[in-house]
């Protein structure tokens, strides 16, 4: 049996409104707008609302894409939800965005592969659609970090920030066609980049409240911006080889937006010049599993790319988790 192709038809993204600046910061904990943009290159992020949910969120950019695909919310045939700061540990944030966005026809379930979440939401999607198994997919990042931030410490306060994005995928384009989406993980270093409390491990207690262990954590800043480099490094070239593409087949690279410093490594690694490269992460920091969604949106957004352009996908997260990419834009649906 053929497979079927895979496009993304629409992409969406939505950030709230508060902005949280460098400045801001200075106020809070011991820092300075000079350390944190030449050792990040973040200037500020957004910040949701107390009231405003990561099913918020994800349902604004939901909406949106599912307009710009011209589609119903019953059309979608699954929602998945990439994200690491859920509603509630249960039920799933994809149940709640279905309900919220009245998708009665679909299935609904979360992946939790922290900053890598959109790419393995993005190659489940891709195999259910291939197999025939579902013809349109939502997936949906969302992100509300700052309900997990330890706003006393300045090793990683200052990273992150709070976001959506959102993909219609179908087996019908125009769109971006999706070609090779590669995945690893590596469980050895997990303490690393982790939130202690609240699981069966440490179930929450005035004790776990006390060891702030309600927090994200990043215990070696160091060796995670190492090991991502390293991983991200290795994905890019595994993707290419197996898609058989070069770098001067990239049209544009749009990674993970952690830190400036890793990008810019690995973009003179691949040898794509910052202007070929989409960085959001001044404005808007890491927002986890939405930075791609919402760094893709903003590259649609300014029209540039050109029929057959082909984008490479990299990200890096908690776990460890990687993942790779290729992404081709297409004017019209392509038959087989
Ligand atoms: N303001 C001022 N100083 C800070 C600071 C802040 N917000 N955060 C940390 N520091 C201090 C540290 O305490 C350390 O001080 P010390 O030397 O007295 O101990 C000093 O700055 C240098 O820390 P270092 O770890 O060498 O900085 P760095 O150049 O590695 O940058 C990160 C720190 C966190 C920006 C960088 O390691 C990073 O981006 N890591 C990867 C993050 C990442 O990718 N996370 C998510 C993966 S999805």
């Amino acid at each position: 049996m053929a497979h079927q192709n895979v496009y993304i038809v629409s992409n969406s993204s939505y950030v709230p409104k508060g902005v949280m600046t460098n400045q801001d910061f200075e106020k809070m904990v011991d820092t300075s707008d000079q350390w944190i943009h030449s050792r990040t290159g973040i200037r500020e992020r957004r910040i949701a609302a107390e009231d405003e949910s990561t099913s918020d969120m994800g349902t604004n950019a939901a909406l949106k894409a599912l307009k710009a695909a011209k589609k119903r919310a019953d059309d979608i045939d699954l929602i998945l939800v990439a994200t690491l700061s859920p509603d509630f540990i249960f039920p799933s944030t994809a149940c709640i965005i279905q309900e919220k966005i009245g998708a009665s026809k679909s299935a609904a379930m979360d992946i939790q592969a922290a900053c890598s979440g959109f790419l393995y939401g993005l190659s489940v999607a891709k195999a259910y659609i291939q197999s025939g198994t579902y013809n349109n997919i939502l997936l949906i990042s969302s992100e509300k970090l700052s309900a997990i931030i330890d706003y006393e410490d300045r090793n990683t306060c200052v990273l992150f920030g709070d976001g959506a994005a959102a993909q219609v995928i179908s087996n019908e384009g125009p769109g971006l066609l999706v070609g090779e989406v590669l995945l690893g993980a590596d469980g050895s270093q997990s303490e690393l980049l982790c939130m202690q409390g609240g699981g069966s491990r440490n179930p929450a207690s005035i004790e776990t409240v006390k060891q702030r262990l309600h927090y994200l954590k990043m215990t070696d800043g160091q060796a995670v911006f190492k090991t991502a480099i390293k991983k991200m490094a290795e994905a890019g070239s595994r993707i290419m080889q197996k898609a058989n593409l070069t770098s001067d087949d990239i049209a544009f690279f749009v990674p993970h937006q952690a830190n400036l410093r890793i990008i810019e490594v690995l973009a003179k690694k691949f040898n794509v010049p910052m202007e070929r490269v989409v960085t959001t992460l001044q404005k808007y920091g890491n927002t986890s599993a939405s930075t791609i969604g919402i760094a893709l949106d903003e590259l649609l957004q300014r029209k540039v790319l050109k029929e057959d352009d082909k984008l490479l996908l990299l990200a890096f997260g908690s776990g460890f988790t990687w993942g790779s990419a290729f992404l081709t834009f297409k004017k019209e649906d392509q038959h087989d």
